[in-house]
């Protein structure tokens, strides 16, 4: 099965976002870098440069973890009480996403958001999706050549991503943030591959407050601690986005952010008050 060909007029360096061209099989960036393709995927990743925090992470997405990947996740979905394909559906359909739409998932994971963006952007449209896993991206590249739109896969970091600035309509990601080594930059760096005006959706584990109190979230914080974190609103480039909307899914167990990158046409800022509010509340509450 054979990926698209890597976009030139998309991809960057990660590091000096130095523009790349190919050069013996290999991408060469204009600063002399060097970045290997393998089975098709391009490896647009420093591997010094990737946090310990990160790699300790990467240990969980082995390739053996990431064929057992989704069952695990239709299982865990299904003891919550949620169907998984809905909360998917739900959550893409977050990203206003119209026909022709190019559109980012970072940590792509095994590609189980595809099928649902894809229906989104149609033929016409274009996703990218970056991960830092070989193994996880190994299962990508099998949905990617199922969902009847092009699919660029790239391994890399999300706190380096290797893209140019406001170059996608739509970004989303899911599930990876709660424990990347910098957060704040990772935010940052999908606020700047998203053009002005376009809708990003950034979720992971973490309970409402109404979810906290009852009895089954305190049993599933026991079984997961990953359920304490709270939406990292002060770790937002708020500077650089507007219309912060904060949204729950599978039952209040997932928090997601959707906002939009500030300086489109959109319509005016409501997410003002709700950034004070918000803001403030998740700084005292810690991570
Ligand atoms: C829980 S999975 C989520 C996968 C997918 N988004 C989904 O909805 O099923 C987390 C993913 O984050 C990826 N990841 C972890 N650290 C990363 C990093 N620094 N940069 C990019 N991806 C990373 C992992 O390899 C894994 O595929």
């Amino acid at each position: 099965m054979s990926l698209p060909q890597a976009p030139l007029d998309v991809m960057r360096c990660p590091h000096t976002q130095a523009r790349l061209r190919w050069e013996e099989g290999q991408l060469a960036a204009e600063t002399g870098r060097t970045y290997r393709v393998v089975d098709g995927i391009p490896w647009l990743v420093d591997e010094e440069t990737v946090s310990r925090l990160d790699r300790a992470f990467q240990r969980q997405y082995t390739e053996r973890d990431a064929r057992s990947y989704d069952r695990l996740v239709r299982l865990l979905s299904l003891l919550l009480g949620c169907w998984e394909p809905r909360e998917r559906r739900k959550m893409v359909g977050l990203l206003d996403l119209r026909p022709g739409m190019r559109v980012l998932e970072v940590s792509v994971g095994t590609g189980a958001n595809l099928p649902y963006l894809a229906r989104r952007v149609g033929a016409k449209g274009e996703l990218f999706g970056l991960d830092l896993s070989a193994g996880m991206l190994g299962v990508a590249r099998t949905r990617a050549a199922a969902v009847g739109c092009p699919v660029h896969l790239v391994r890399g970091d999300a706190v380096h991503l290797p893209f140019a600035d406001g170059v996608f309509d739509g970004v989303l990601h899911f599930g990876g943030v709660n424990l990347f080594g910098d957060r704040a930059r990772a935010l940052a760096e999908m606020v700047r591959v998203a053009k002005p005006g376009a809708t990003l959706v950034v979720g992971d584990e973490g309970m409402s407050e109404a979810r906290r109190a009852g009895w089954l979230g305190r049993r599933l914080v026991k079984m997961n601690s990953l359920y304490l974190f709270r939406p990292p609103l002060h770790l937002l480039p708020w500077g650089e986005i507007e219309n912060v909307q904060l949204h729950w899914a599978w039952r209040e167990v997932f928090w997601l952010l959707r906002f939009r990158r500030a300086g489109g046409a959109g319509p005016p800022d409501e997410g003002e008050v709700l950034r004070e509010r918000l803001e403030k509340r998740s700084a005292e509450a810690g991570p």
